[in-house]
């Protein structure tokens, strides 16, 4: 699958995939059975004998969703009112009171809808809550309230006014589906393990799910296991390290810059070693990466001294060098759009076992092609190939023996580290060149092409009769 960027700035996805159609609020067959029950009262002109609904479930299962997807598909107006709405009884009466009076301007009615209606003021005497039961009975419009908790003190006694619809949490089958379809919407890379684990952790909250998979995918351009495993932990420290980030290379005061750190749910080391990697993506210019480094190195100074020391109260310069230092030293380069890199510290540990499966598998690969053992691949060939991937300044020569052994991205980067990128572009260019010659004149290409590839099998045929003697790499420098 073809990996598109997500760029900065993109609407939330929670909002680009609400469901648009009754039909889209996935798995919630009995909550639409039973409001659309209640609705249809409306739509034939009757009113309920309860004219509010209360649809209460855990939050990100598709409660407003579906009312939303109802009005549109009935062609109501959809009156949305919010917890600022409903602080007090005063506020009530001005909105959901006129509302409930009102006539529809254009729609076939009006769906009044009081989302989280738990945030209602929960005393007694603010008097919201007998606004509420004064208006809703008398309304001419339906009433739609969300909760979480319908049983919450403050909003049980509206159940003599509502009917209730529950809404279930969703599996994690139901979950995965759903940030599936969004990847393949996106175009985005998705191992299924990341999403299994993003739908555990958020335990059938869709939009919480929803919006962990946006995260990685804006800071990483593909959503991994590993990726997930590190950037998603819980409720309050997920892709925080992002939000950190972005509050200081994006910081438009001092004091925004250092809260950023000081505020910041990683430990210090953590968040300086995301630094340490990302000024250089940053801040293009040498001059500007130049002062980020320097003032991040007294803090790290600074850091230890404290940690060492004791002395705690020096952690104000850590956060002040790590906070405005680097967020100021960009005097000359633009803002860069460039994506976060991982720490390479960070990314090591994490992927130590990744890294070591990548080797087996690469070795495997090579020693079938060259005809010789695994060990002996290791220890004759592979550092060379390091040789070849990243010292060698010409990248065709490491992007031909790529295709020459068919390998993978990951085998690629296991190669050739920081040259990753630039070796896989080679590869597309070689590739590309290819079948543009292929394209006008195929005969002479496909011939050339298959006369190669003849002489590789020759080859290998001989050597596999003189086995073991030879794991010359020559073949694919041609
Ligand atoms: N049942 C569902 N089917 C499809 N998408 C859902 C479902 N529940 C939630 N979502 C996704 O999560 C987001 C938040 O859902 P929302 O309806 O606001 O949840 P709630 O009101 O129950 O807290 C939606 O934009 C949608 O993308
Ligand atoms: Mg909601």
């Amino acid at each position: 699958m073809s990996l598109r960027r997500v760029k900065k700035g993109n609407i939330p996805w929670i909002i680009k995939y609400r469901p648009r159609t009754i039909e889209e609020v996935a798995n919630q067959e009995e909550a639409k059975k039973r409001f659309l029950a209640w609705f249809k009262q409306w739509l034939e002109g009757k009113k309920p004998s309860k004219r509010g609904a209360l649809l209460y479930g855990p939050p990100g299962v598709g409660k407003t969703s579906l009312v939303e997807a109802v009005a549109r598909q009935y062609r109501f107006e959809l009156l949305e009112l919010n917890a600022s709405d409903y602080r007090s009884a005063e506020a009530i009466r001005r909105t959901v009171g006129v509302a409930a009076r009102k006539k529809p301007l254009w729609g076939r009615g009006i769906i009044i809808l009081l989302d989280e209606i738990d945030g209602i003021a929960p005393r007694e005497d603010s008097g919201g809550l007998r606004a509420l039961l004064e208006i809703i009975p008398e309304s001419e419009n339906p009433i739609v309230m969300t909760a979480n908790d319908p049983w919450k003190d403050q909003i049980r006694p509206l159940h003599q006014v509502s009917e209730l619809i529950p809404f279930k949490s969703l599996s994690l089958t139901q979950v995965i589906a759903i940030l599936q379809r969004i990847c393949d919407l996106e175009g985005l890379e998705c191992e299924r393990e990341a999403l299994r684990y993003i739908a555990e952790v958020e335990r059938g909250d869709v939009r919480a799910a929803i919006n962990d998979l946006q995260a990685i995918a804006e800071g990483y351009g593909r959503v991994t296991l590993t990726l997930a495993r590190l950037l998603v932990r819980g409720r309050e420290k997920k892709y925080e390290i992002f939000q950190t980030l972005n509050q200081i290379f994006y910081a438009d005061k001092a004091w925004k810059a250092r809260m950023a750190i000081s505020n910041s749910q990683e430990d210090y080391e953590t968040v300086i070693a995301w630094l340490n990697d990302n000024i250089p993506r940053k801040y293009e210019d040498p001059r500007d990466a130049y002062r980020a480094f320097d003032a991040l190195s007294r803090a790290t100074i600074m850091l230890n001294r404290a940690k060492f020391g004791g002395n705690w109260s020096l952690l104000n310069y850590v956060f002040t060098l790590a906070g405005p230092g680097v967020a100021f030293a960009r005097k000359y380069s633009q803002i860069s759009r460039q994506r976060y890199s991982y720490p390479d510290r960070i990314k090591m540990l994490a992927r130590l076992r990744e890294v070591r499966e990548t080797r087996e598998r690469l070795a495997q690969k090579i020693a079938e092609g060259v005809l010789s053992s695994r060990r002996l691949v290791k220890r004759e060939i592979l550092p060379f190939l390091f040789i070849i991937f990243r010292e060698v300044e010409d990248p065709s020569m490491a992007a031909r023996l790529a295709l020459g052994y068919n390998l993978d991205a990951k085998e690629v980067e296991f190669l050739a580290g920081p040259r990753a990128r630039e070796i896989l572009q080679a590869i597309e260019k070689i590739k590309k060149a290819r079948r543009e010659q292929r394209k006008p004149a195929t005969s002479r290409a496909e011939r050339e092409e298959k006369e190669v590839e003849k002489k590789a099998k020759g080859a290998a045929r001989k050597r596999r009769r003189t086995r073991g003697s030879s794991t010359t790499l020559d073949s694919f420098f041609s």
